[in-house]
């Protein structure tokens, strides 16, 4: 069993075909809009964003605070819905998803990571790890995984016993362990100190390059935009530039 977009598409064979036979990438975002209504007001948290990701690269989305990244982020990842537009992945129309095909997508496609980690504080780091391998239909070896993020040594600790760069090492490996197709990261250093926070995008480029995941790294750090294949700047719920690195740095060699 896969849980390649052509299995979400087979439990939809009666249903109407999607637009999906789209040349263009692996995620695509058409004129998404989101808006939130709060009593008599309503926020256009994203007000027409068109996009799109190919499989395998790193993805930087970077913007002021409120300029909408993590709603994009929490539609990507199948978190929140958008008010109008398309998002497609890998062929499929994730904005035309059941519920049934929501919840199967956020446990086996998706990893998250988020700013302040979300470790279960009663667990282990192993234990943290092992919970989400368990939900994953082809999940890695958890002792591997935790060695991949450099923490074979602590698997045995509680998250109140870890730094803050080491819980969001387990909170990445927690990502992996179920072997997403992509990784998407809410500010996964806005925590960290700066020497912690590089370790943590080497660490994230390195599962991109080293495993071909797609990842995407939220930040509102313009100095990180070299480290992407392609640069996704938002400003007020609109894409103000996309920017496309042919020869994206190493983290190694940014400075900020
Ligand atoms: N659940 C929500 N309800 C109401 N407004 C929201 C909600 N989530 C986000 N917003 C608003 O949408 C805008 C974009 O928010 P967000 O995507 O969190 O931005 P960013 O992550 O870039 O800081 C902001 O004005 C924010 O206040
Ligand atoms: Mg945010």
């Amino acid at each position: 069993m896969t849980t390649s977009a052509a299995s979400y598409a087979t439990e939809q064979e009666d249903a109407e075909p999607t637009p999906a036979a789209r040349s263009a990438g692996y995620i695509e975002f058409v004129n998404v809009k989101k808006v939130y209504r709060m009593g008599e007001q309503e926020i256009e948290a994203l007000a027409g964003v068109n996009f799109s990701i190919d499989e395998g690269q790193l993805v930087i989305i970077a913007g002021a605070s409120g300029a909408g990244k993590s709603t994009l982020l929490n539609i990507l990842g199948g978190m929140d819905t958008l008010s109008s537009g398309s998002v497609f992945l890998d062929g499929a129309e994730l904005s035309g998803f059941d519920q049934k095909q929501m919840i199967k997508y956020r446990r086996f496609d998706v990893g998250f990571v988020f700013q302040f980690y979300n470790l279960i504080p009663n667990l282990t780091a192993r234990e943290n790890v092992e919970l989400a391998s368990q939900v994953g239909l082809d999940p890695l070896d958890v002792d591997e995984v935790l060695a991949s993020v450099g923490l074979a040594e602590r698997a045995g600790n509680f998250p109140s016993q870890l730094s803050g760069g080491e819980q969001q090492r387990v909170a990445i490996a927690r990502a992996l362990a179920k072997n997403p197709k992509l990784l998407l990261c809410d500010e996964p250093t806005g925590a960290l100190d700066y020497a912690t926070g590089r370790s943590i995008l080497k660490l994230l480029q390195d599962m991109c390059r080293e495993r071909g995941i797609t990842v995407v790294v939220i930040t509102h750090n313009l100095a990180l935009m070299p480290m992407g294949d392609k640069v996704i700047k938002l400003k007020s719920g609109l894409v103000e530039q996309v920017q496309i690195n042919e020869s994206p740095l190493s983290v190694e060699d940014l400075e900020w």
